[in-house]
């Protein structure tokens, strides 16, 4: 075996050890920070509500989202501007979880997907402790996908209704992903 042909056996190895050593940059791109505004728009009652109750702790027949150990499916629009009615920007769906057994705490693991604009076909997932009691909140952003694929971040929440019937929240969302 000469030379040559040895160079040609190393050659996948080598190419391999590159491939798996790139940088992040080379693989996705510049990090960069996107500002995302919009406005949370949930329905608690009436005959098409956002949150559904779909667990109920201890077969409690008067359970409701809040009880601690309840389990919701969330499906809420999200709008450009504060009116309900104005354009819809996209969807958050996924689950509230009850999990506060001192004081009433609901854990978030929902997808934010857009449907309009730059970033339509793209989400940022959150999974986090969401304190509702609190008018401003924080949320951690742990992914994303689409144009946010890799994303991490936060979302700044401040709650502008609360009633029986329905929350707006505003949400501001710092997310860092790639170009
Ligand atoms: C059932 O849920 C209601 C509403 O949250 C609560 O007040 C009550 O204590 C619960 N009962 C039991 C047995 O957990
Ligand atoms: C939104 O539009 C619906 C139907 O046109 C209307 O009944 C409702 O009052 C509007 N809501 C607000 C907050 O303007
Ligand atoms: C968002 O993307 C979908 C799928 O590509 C497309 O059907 C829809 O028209 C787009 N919406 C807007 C508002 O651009
Ligand atoms: C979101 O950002 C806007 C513009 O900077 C600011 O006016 C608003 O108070 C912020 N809201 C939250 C919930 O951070
Ligand atoms: C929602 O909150 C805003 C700001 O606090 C207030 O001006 C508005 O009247 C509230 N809307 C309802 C329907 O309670």
């Amino acid at each position: 075996m000469n030379a040559n042909h040895l160079l040609l056996l190393l050659l996948p190895f080598v190419l391999i050890t590159l491939v798996s050593q790139g940088h992040a940059q080379h693989l996705f791109g510049k990090e960069k920070v996107t500002r995302l505004h919009f406005f949370y728009q949930e329905r608690l009652t009436g005959d098409n509500p956002t949150i559904v109750l779909s667990g109920r702790p201890n077969d409690n027949a008067s359970a409701n989202f809040l009880t601690f150990g309840a389990v919701s499916v969330i499906d809420a629009l999200l709008t450009e501007g504060e009116d309900p009615n104005s354009s819809v920007v996209g969807h958050a769906q996924g689950l509230s979880v009850s999990a506060g057994q001192q004081q009433l705490m609901l854990i978030f693991v929902v997808d934010f997907g857009f449907t309009s604009g730059e970033f339509n076909g793209s989400s940022v997932s959150v999974l986090s402790r969401n304190p509702l009691l609190e008018t401003d909140r924080e949320l951690a952003v742990v992914g994303g996908r689409g144009k946010f694929r890799m994303a991490r971040g936060f979302a700044n929440l401040h709650a502008v209704n609360v009633t029986a019937d329905f929350t707006r929240i505003e949400y501001n969302v710092t997310v860092f992903h790639y170009e």
